[in-house]
């Protein structure tokens, strides 16, 4: 495909070529000198209209690592500010003939729109509640990692799932593969028709979380809710945040994993996403750099075929 713009277009096989590639590129980070020329001679533009930590480093790092030319858009001092719209932004950008647009935005469906008016692969690096692809390939990676496997396991998602593109994109990725997902969280932060993909939902996490092989947190994402019922971080914390005791109903070699950004004390007790026998948030982060670069490898391969036959039809 000519862009990564969802998890719902990829294959299961797909899925584990990007993560098998993936893990050459884990390989590839912790030696020395860290570069590969696989996007040699391209040029990557990220485009940020929301915040972020770990998508926009890692995306930038591994641009970098491949060998790519990187130009980050500090987007808040974008003439986007002067009332420019999203596509005639975009539409300036592409006529610069960049080669990988990587792009956050609030509204879901955003990206999407993007690609549709640009000559190069776009990547979503997260669109309002819809998807967030790369951030569920580099769970997948991870679990695979932590358990052998990525199949047959219990995988309880928690917290505020109806406004997080992430539960959406893992829910997505790991029903393809075959898990067992649960989602649990208070039922005014349960998204409508899920009960419908075939996953199961639960309001008491202690039942949630019961023989789970995976215990994945989401924080509370008030920037997208719109007045309805929310809980106090107090009341929160007591009935949905993770804590020794709820942790230990889980089965007793449960992974714990946080997508970040993290709200100690809220949805996760900090003690416990510190405990390196039971946390994996900082292989989540690490699996980030080498699952990006891997989709960006990939996306190269497939923009290089395409030009490379329209060149030849050129010739014929
Ligand atoms: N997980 C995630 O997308 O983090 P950032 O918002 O920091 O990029």
């Amino acid at each position: 495909a000519r862009h990564l713009l969802g998890i719902d277009h990829l294959k299961p096989a797909e899925i584990t070529t990007l993560l098998d590639l993936a893990e050459e590129y884990v390989a590839l980070n912790q030696r020395t000198v860290k570069h590969s020329d696989a996007l040699a001679g391209m040029t990557q533009i990220n485009m940020f209209f929301e915040n972020s930590t770990r998508t926009q480093a890692s995306f930038e790092l591994a641009g970098k690592r491949l060998g790519a030319d990187v130009m980050n858009m500090a987007m808040a001092h974008s003439s986007v500010k002067k009332g420019e719209t999203l596509i005639d932004t975009a539409l300036t950008l592409n006529a610069m003939h960049p080669d990988l647009l990587i792009v956050r935005h609030p509204h879901s469906g955003a990206v999407n729109l993007l690609a549709e008016k640009v000559n190069c692969a776009v990547v979503n690096a997260g669109d309002g509640r819809h998807e967030h692809p790369t951030q569920a390939l580099l769970d997948a990676l991870t679990i695979r990692r932590s358990k052998g496997r990525l199949h047959r396991l219990t995988i309880a998602i928690c917290g505020d799932i109806a406004h997080s593109r992430v539960a959406r994109s893992n829910l997505i990725l790991l029903g393809k593969m075959e898990n067992r997902i649960r989602l649990v969280g208070p039922s005014t932060l349960m998204p409508s028709g899920v009960a419908e993909m075939g996953v199961e939902i639960y309001e008491d996490m202690r039942e949630g979380l019961k023989d789970a092989d995976v215990v994945m947190m989401l924080r509370l994402q008030r920037e997208r809710m719109d007045g309805g019922f929310i809980p106090s971080e107090r009341e929160y914390y007591h009935r949905w945040g993770l804590d020794a005791e709820k942790l230990a109903l889980a089965a007793p070699d449960a992974i714990v994993m946080h997508p970040g950004p993290m709200n100690r004390g809220v949805e996760i007790d900090g003690t416990i996403a510190d405990d390196i026998n039971r946390s994996v948030i900082q292989d989540q982060v690490e699996m980030g750099v080498a699952v990006r670069m891997a989709a960006l490898d990939l996306l190269a391969r497939n923009l290089r075929a395409e030009r490379g036959k329209a060149a030849a039809g050129v010739m014929v």
